[in-house]
């Protein structure tokens, strides 16, 4: 298997773990920086706002943007990401999807065609209750890019903490496909809670299946997994 599992279950010995991943990729002269959102990546983001790391000379590139919501509402990725490491941390350039685009579709292909111009160096990705990545929901075909997806009603449950109500989350985004995603030099997962448990024991059993998008990654070369989780032992 070509992912290298950490087991560390202390979270801030693991969130320090997947600081110097990223201090390690920079030095090592990465300069693009697929980036992902969640709760499971606050922790991270606060150690490299923290940090005397300098990404200046660097681009980053997310995951995913919901679509239906403004740029400026406090949840939106682009908040997000500005709030938790852009203010602190300047990129030379940082792509996140429109989601206020007026055509989606058109702006998901536009997506992709600046993906196909960059070589990302890390991609970040943290997994969902459900096994999805990015917001590639289970049954996406692996051979999917960028697209516009309708996100899982688990989905927007998972999500309705953040938001004040159920209604308010969102029913779309835009999202990199699992194609892309895996198009990365090297792809950094981290997996933390229970409720991480079953995407996690399916990434492990090394079955590879588009019911759980995060077996995707199972076809790729460099992988590292973070997780606190006792799986795999
Ligand atoms: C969200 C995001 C994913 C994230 C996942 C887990 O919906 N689109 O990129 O990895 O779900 O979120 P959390 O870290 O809050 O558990």
């Amino acid at each position: 298997m070509a992912i290298k599992l950490e087991i560390i279950q202390n979270q801030e010995k693991l969130y320090n773990r997947g600081a110097e991943i990223i201090a390690n990729a920079l030095k090592n002269g990465a300069e693009t920086f697929g980036l992902a959102t969640g709760g499971t990546m606050l922790p991270l983001y606060e150690r490299l706002r923290n940090s005397d790391l300098d990404f200046s000379h660097c681009q980053s590139i997310n995951l995913d943007e919901y679509v239906g919501i403004p740029k400026e509402h406090h949840e939106s990725y682009h908040s997000y990401m500005k709030r938790q490491l852009f203010n602190k941390k300047p990129f030379k350039v940082t792509y996140i999807p429109n989601g206020e685009a007026i055509d989606i579709q058109q702006e998901a292909n536009n997506y992709e065609e600046l993906l196909k111009s960059l070589t990302v160096s890390l991609q970040v990705v943290g997994v969902g209750e459900n096994g999805h990545i990015g917001f590639n929901e289970p049954g996406t075909p692996f051979n999917s890019e960028t697209h516009v997806v309708e996100l899982a009603e688990s989905t927007r449950e998972a999500n309705a903490r953040f938001f004040n109500s159920i209604e308010e989350v969102p029913k779309k985004a835009i999202t990199m496909g699992i194609s892309t995603i895996l198009r990365a030099e090297c792809i950094l997962l981290i997996a933390i809670g229970e409720k991480k448990r079953f995407a996690m024991e399916a990434l492990l059993k090394g079955e590879i299946t588009e019911e759980i998008p995060v077996t995707s990654i199972l076809q790729h070369p460099n992988v590292i997994v973070l997780t606190d989780l006792n799986v795999g032992e």
